[in-house]
């Protein structure tokens, strides 16, 4: 039995007592849980729900939509909307942000979301998410898209779901990373994981190896050394994953530590990254650093960025901090020309990387 063990709600109502908008935090928190639950029925259903396969239709992005992506956005509109809490919403399936209908009262918060992160994997069965920012809307006016463009460091709330072998809400409201996991049959969000803290130190990293040729020299040096493991500068050997599910690599990461890198490539230039900053990068850099661990771009704190566009996207470098802070000090040698040694010869031509430098 799980009375006495502390609920979504009851730990919510705990951290969020004081006054002001607070209570609204706390009740449109339970608004995101209640969508969370919907795609975690939806997504474990499988093949037998329907649910799978892709739409004739592209997002935002130009990705090709999955039925589940659509589902997920619906899902997290209809639990928000209505309840007078939010005072707009943004999705990385929406084009331009949503505008609460009249009928509904308009409330204190702005909810960012991407709906399902991973869902290429739905087709193979492999753990996908929800990731969601909160932030503050002091104005009575609907909100117009720059109201959204607030730096990371302005959230109150961020967190993710992630649909694995168990349903887990992991959160922070400013006081620290926190983990629930689904009791599928009391249908409760139970505090499993209080006080998430990333290991300083680690020895596993994970990234797109294929994109290995567009990487920049600093990235390079970085898994280079960790692939030469004993034998090498490191000193002791290192261990890789990809699941290609970023909620997965994050949760990975708050439960034993390690890097996660989408860094800055010139696959694309028109791309200064792969991950979008307002609702992939942003809430997940701030669940890492309230566990203790850091998240940068390689060049600045995720969270100090101030977006210039609702889908943009941004390098992304997070995990374990002394790790991050050594990849980062691996930038700042690259950009003051510190590194010859260290890189190969094919990436000398430095010029090829010095555009967009300020990411
Ligand atoms: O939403 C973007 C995303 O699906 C992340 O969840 C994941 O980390 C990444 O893209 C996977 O990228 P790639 O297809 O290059 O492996
Ligand atoms: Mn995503």
């Amino acid at each position: 039995m799980h009375l006495g063990r502390t609920t979504l709600s009851k730990f919510l109502i705990q951290q969020l007592a004081g006054a002001g908008d607070q209570g609204k935090l706390a009740a449109l928190l339970v608004d995101v849980a209640a969508a969370v639950k919907a795609i975690s029925a939806m997504t474990a259903k499988g093949a037998l729900g329907g649910f799978l396969g892709a739409i004739d239709q592209t997002n935002v992005q130009g990705e090709q939509q999955k039925k589940l992506d659509v589902l997920a956005n619906d899902a997290m509109v209809t639990a928000t909307e209505w309840g007078g809490l939010v005072a707009g919403l943004a999705s990385e399936e929406l084009d331009e942000p949503y505008v609460i209908p009249e009928g509904f009262a308009r409330g204190p918060y702005l909810l960012v979301f991407d709906p399902l992160d991973g869902s290429s994997n739905t087709d193979v069965n492999v753990s996908v998410g929800t990731i969601f920012s909160v932030l503050k809307h002091d104005r009575d006016e609907a909100p117009a898209t720059i109201d959204y463009l607030q730096p990371g460091a302005s959230q109150v709330a961020a967190g993710y779901a992630i649909y694995g072998p168990a349903t887990m809400l992991v959160l922070s409201v400013g006081q620290g990373t926190h983990g629930f996991t689904l009791d599928r049959e009391i249908g409760n969000f139970i505090l499993t994981h209080p006080n998430l803290a990333i290991p300083e130190d680690s020895s596993e990293f994970a990234i797109n190896t294929s994109n290995a040729r567009f990487w920049e020299p600093p990235v390079h040096r970085y898994v280079t050394e960790c692939q030469a493991g004993k034998a090498g500068e490191r000193g002791r050997d290192f261990n890789m994953r990809w699941i290609a599910s970023m909620v997965a690599e994050v949760h990975r990461i708050l439960m034993r530590g390690g890097v996660f890198m989408y860094p800055k490539d010139t696959k694309d230039p028109a791309k200064p990254g792969r991950l979008r900053l307002m609702y992939e990068a942003n809430p997940i850099a701030m669940l890492i650093e309230q566990a203790g661990g850091a998240a940068s771009t390689g060049r600045h704190r995720l969270l100090d960025l101030a977006p210039e566009q609702l889908h943009q996207r941004v390098p992304v470098i997070l995990g374990s901090k002394n790790e991050v802070q050594r990849i980062v000090r691996y930038h700042a040698e690259y950009a003051r020309g510190e590194d010859k040694p260290f890189v190969s010869p094919l990436f000398n031509e430095r010029s090829l990387f010095r555009t967009q430098e300020f990411l």
